[in-house]
């Protein structure tokens, strides 16, 4: 899976770019507000349909237009997609592939499986457990072909049910609701599970390597107590969460936490050692990937050197070699890359939003 082409318009201050970028290393070199992390969030946005930066979308369109567009050329061995996306003003999204209207994001999201890895990404450890939920729901998404219609039933059944604690007094009128409910909830959890479970020897492994001083270790919490048929906490806690008016238990509050020599990360690791442990984490999860489904994710790495020593960029790099995918890495200067020694690379400057290949 790469992106051979990628055509920008509009986007932040990327007003016209057409770039054809390399299989393996693209590396994006500029000043500060030049627009690196900009063409990164473009390829993201082509990925996701939403920034990692902004969650208003309108800000990302450049200030004096009524729309970006963004279109890719998209190879994946002898296949090869051409996809667009266009976000207008007034909210609209209109998503094309090869061509064909009616597509979903989520039709993108499949075609284009990426990792990024931003300095602001330490939320994945320091933050709440929302983004760690986001963290195995990507995996489950990209393995699971059933997860994402479970996942919005999910939402859809927990919001009618939060609505009917509104309304009631009797908690037989929420039964029907509920036996649903928890059947997509025992579904998605035991993916989740399941996933969490696959996933970890292969987070072990790479901690080893990235950060040999601690042992880490990590657990899945499915958001209830365990064991325990989620129906018999519906119906326990009704009155609960009658009072506070939403649903405290359950699938929308499941963790996937960890731990250095049995202690929360967030509580005793540098941020150095945050990022590493971040890296590990995506850089685990791109790679089981590749060996469960033999698809390449592509991995966006921005502002490289932040907050690591020679050592441990050395290490994040040639791991990314090893990975055989694609890698776009952004950096103020050339010399913050000289770690990165990969065979195919492409060397982009990045100037008050032009973008220019210079090798
Ligand atoms: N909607 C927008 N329209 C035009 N320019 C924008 C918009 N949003 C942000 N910018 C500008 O785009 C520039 C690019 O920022 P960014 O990509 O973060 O730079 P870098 O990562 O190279 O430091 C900044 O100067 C910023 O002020
Ligand atoms: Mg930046």
């Amino acid at each position: 899976m790469a992106i051979s082409r990628l055509i920008i318009e509009h986007f932040r201050n990327l007003t016209a770019v057409d770039l054809e970028f390399d299989h393996g290393f693209n590396f994006l070199v500029g000043n500060n507000g030049s627009g690196k992390t900009s063409l990164l969030e473009s390829i993201f946005y082509l990925g996701h349909g939403r920034s990692f930066k902004s969650s208003v979308t309108t800000r990302i369109i450049n200030y004096d237009q009524p729309h970006f567009t963004l279109h890719g050329r998209i190879q994946e061995q002898q296949h090869q997609w051409s996809v667009g996306l266009q976000k207008l003003r007034q909210g609209n999204t209109i998503v094309k592939i090869n061509g064909e209207d009616g597509n979903k994001i989520a039709d993108l999201a499949h075609l284009l499986p990426m990792q990024i890895i931003t300095p602001e990404g330490l939320t994945l450890l320091n933050g709440g457990p929302s983004y760690r939920r986001a963290f195995l729901d990507w995996g489950l998404f990209h393995h699971q072909p059933a997860f994402h219609s479970a996942w919005s039933n999910l939402h859809r059944l927990l919001k009618q049910r939060n609505a009917a604690l509104q309304q009631t007094y009797d908690y037989e009128h929420l039964t029907v609701w509920d036996d649903e409910l928890a059947k997509v909830a025992h579904q998605v959890s035991l993916w989740r599970a399941e996933y969490a479970q696959a996933l970890s020897p292969e987070i072990e492994q790479t901690c080893c390597r990235f950060l040999p001083e601690l042992e880490i270790h990590v657990s899945f919490h499915q958001g209830w107590e365990k064991e325990t048929d989620y129906s018999e906490i519906l119906r326990k806690n009704f009155e609960r969460d009658k009072a506070i008016g939403y649903t405290m238990s359950g699938p929308q509050k499941a963790d996937f936490r960890f731990k250095a020599n049995g202690l929360p990360v967030e509580d005793v690791l540098s941020r150095g050692q945050l990022k590493l442990l971040m890296c590990a984490l995506r850089l685990a999860q791109g790679e089981h990937l590749m060996a469960q489904k033999n698809r390449h994710c592509i991995f966006l790495i921005d502002d490289f050197a932040s907050e690591l020593d020679e050592t441990k960029r050395a290490l994040l790099a040639e791991r990314l070699q090893r990975s055989d995918s694609q890698v776009f890495v952004t950096a103020i200067s050339p010399d913050q890359l000289y770690q990165m020694q990969p065979e195919r690379y492409r060397t982009f400057c990045v100037n008050n939003g032009i973008i220019t290949q210079s090798n």
